[in-house]
């Protein structure tokens, strides 16, 4: 599957993959991301202390896995120890923090991978651009690849590096998010969409972004009604926790 222009609306990303039948971006939720039918997959990468790009939402482990500590003061060797699955049920004893070419090997050119860049202030933003873009390309996925990211930053260096990059830029539904929106947004990065918080999201946004080409997607939408209401409006994408309910909103019975 590969996203580009002729990206067609109301797609569904299972956001973290299927993280309500297993647990977050871990493998196992990305199998049934796909084998449920979604479109894509929205997913994190944190860059550990030896450089790797481990899938994982939150800085802290101790959220979603068996122990305390920081992803970017541990190596990969010390994260894959770590117990990502007994947090959410016993059955996914012994699951581990995935890296980002596991994640690929399973599920790369199958569904489209939203690949939500994240790092910390005191990071250098190409660090974390360069390992997930050199990776993208060693994987010829460039083609079924989003990045995002709320920090324009590393968003910058992605396009620097590939200019038909397709980038999205994450934005709150906060004063300070729609300050970022602004500034970055619309002056100075000229991303390819943008992924709005679904409080944002109004039908005249959609129909004004389209006009300029702009996708829109928006995270994350759990609501029947809004789902509804953001497809009748030809929304691009939407991000969920709930993938049936929002495939069979869209699909009907099909
Ligand atoms: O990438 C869209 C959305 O998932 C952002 O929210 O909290 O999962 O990073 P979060």
């Amino acid at each position: 599957m590969t996203i580009p222009d002729k990206l067609e609306k109301n797609l569904i990303f299972a956001h973290r993959g299927a993280s309500t039948i297993a647990p977050e971006n871990t493998l196992p939720a990305f199998k049934l991301a796909m084998e449920l039918g979604a479109d894509g997959v929205e997913l994190d990468v944190i860059l550990t202390k030896d450089k790797q790009l481990a899938v994982v939402h939150d800085f802290e482990l101790d959220r979603t896995s068996s122990i305390g500590g920081t992803v970017q003061e541990m190596t990969l060797e010390e994260i894959k120890k770590v117990d990502a699955g007994s947090w959410f049920d016993e059955e996914f004893k012994g699951v581990q923090i995935p890296t980002l070419q596991e994640v690929f090997d399973l599920i790369g050119g199958k569904m489209l991978i939203n690949i939500e860049l994240k790092m910390r202030a005191s990071e250098k933003s190409r660090d974390l651009a360069e390992a997930v873009i050199n990776l993208v390309r060693k994987n010829n996925l460039e083609h079924s690849v989003i990045y995002s990211s709320f920090n324009p930053y590393p968003l910058f260096y992605i396009k620097w590096m590939d200019k038909n990059a397709s980038v999205a830029l994450l934005s709150m539904g906060n004063f300070l998010g729609k300050t970022i929106n602004f500034f970055f947004g619309k002056l100075l990065l000229h991303p390819n969409a943008y992924h709005l918080n679904h409080e944002l999201v109004t039908s005249r946004w959609i129909s004004s972004a389209h006009r300029k080409m702009l996708k829109v997607r928006s995270y994350t939408v759990n609501d029947m009604d809004e789902m509804k209401k953001f497809f009748e409006w030809g929304i691009d994408g939407i991000f969920t926790d709930n993938l049936q309910m929002a495939l069979s909103i869209r699909d009907g019975d099909k």
